[in-house]
């Protein structure tokens, strides 16, 4: 063997993804997830799916795609099934970004967007969030160029769990030309409690440059089977397509976002505990003098800045995993409410 691999040159540029970590002994408040398992009935699903894991998957995720279109009311062709939802930023950059085009986002935003970008040979283009830790519409407005292609709007956000109301968010995507797509990512779409912030699919029949994005990594439960769709126009969601692995949505994955969907109350409600524990937290961590921005997701965000190593690895010290952007915050996902504790006896004898 030797090292003389033709590899892309600019591939070590490329930021790696940082997951969260698992730590044996140590809970996890790091990734986003729910800490409750996939409901039964979608456990059984699944188990029931295997059976027919011998075979390749519908291609077209068709069961599931007509499922979402009446679950959203809209047409199946405006529906792209993927991966989990990075997997579709990544068709999006592949469908939509041709070499040296360029991709708006903020910054600090979800880290897969500079990633997706890179690997599409496209430029980005980070813009620095307002001094709130929110989107900076009016800057992302203002960075847009004539090779700019692509905006990433993720909101709420990760991970600073602020979100953008309707009438900034219209007036933004009144601003932006048309050759530019606005991408919506909303994974945490489901834990919103503003009723101010817009679902992004009452935007799309106004703003046709507009594509929603979201997950059932998060409130469904199922970040380890795969599953996320894009609603957006028919051209986009069939382009998607065309530059998607083919089969890449498994047949338990299939079947287990189809069984979710049958408990969705449910599990809008377990969503809705995982806020108030969140909610819970945030209150202890502002009475300690932390500064906690207000969440619309299932984490927070403690904007600790050049403590945000130290407060990792004090918490991990106390058995909690949190997931430090250093050298900007500390994001903390909900947890159970026994890991939830650790976490605030953790932030209580961190040293101010
Ligand atoms: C904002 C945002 N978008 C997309 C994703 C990707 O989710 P998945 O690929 O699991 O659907 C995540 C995951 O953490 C996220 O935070």
């Amino acid at each position: 063997m030797t090292d003389a691999t033709p590899l892309r040159p600019d591939l070590s540029s490329l930021p790696a993804y940082v997951a969260g970590r698992t730590v044996a002994g140590a809970v996890k408040l790091a990734s986003n997830e729910v800490a409750l398992p996939p409901h039964p009935s979608v456990q059984a699903a699944v188990a029931d799916a295997v059976a027919a894991g011998n075979r390749y998957p519908d291609i077209s995720v068709s069961a599931l795609t007509r499922r979402l279109a009446e679950h959203h009311d809209v047409p199946p062709e405006r529906i792209a099934v993927g991966c989990g939802s990075v997997a579709l930023c990544q068709q999006l950059v592949s469908s939509v970004c041709s070499p040296g085009d360029e991709v708006v986002f903020a910054w600090r935003s979800f880290e897969a967007y500079p990633i997706v970008t890179l690997i599409g040979h496209a430029t980005a283009v980070p813009v620095p969030l307002t001094p709130g830790h929110v989107h900076d519409l009016d800057a992302m407005a203002d960075a847009i160029t004539d090779r700019t292609r692509i905006v990433f709007v993720c909101n709420p956000n990760n991970p600073s769990g602020t979100a953008v109301r309707r009438a900034e968010l219209e007036a933004f995507l009144t601003r932006v030309p048309d050759h530019v797509l606005v991408v919506l990512d909303e994974a945490y779409r489901e834990f919103v409690s503003d009723s101010e912030v817009p679902d992004g699919l009452t935007l799309l029949d106004a703003h046709p440059h507009v594509v929603v994005l979201r997950t059932f990594s998060k409130a469904h439960r199922l970040a380890g089977l795969r599953v996320g769709y894009a609603i957006g126009p028919t051209d986009l969601a069939s382009a998607l397509k065309s530059v998607s692995v083919p089969f890449s949505v498994s047949t338990p994955a299939q079947a287990a976002a189809i069984a979710a969907l049958d408990v969705l109350d449910d599990l809008l409600d377990d969503a809705r505990g995982a806020v108030a524990e969140l909610g819970r937290m945030a209150t202890a961590l502002r009475g300690m003098g932390y500064e906690v921005p207000d969440s619309q997701a299932n984490f927070l965000w403690l904007p600790l800045r050049e403590r945000a190593q130290a407060f990792t690895d004090h918490a991990l010290d106390h058995k909690v995993v949190v997931r430090g952007f250093s050298p900007d915050g500390v994001r903390i996902s909900a947890g159970a409410p026994d890991e939830n504790d650790l976490l605030i006896d953790a932030a209580s004898s961190f040293p101010g």
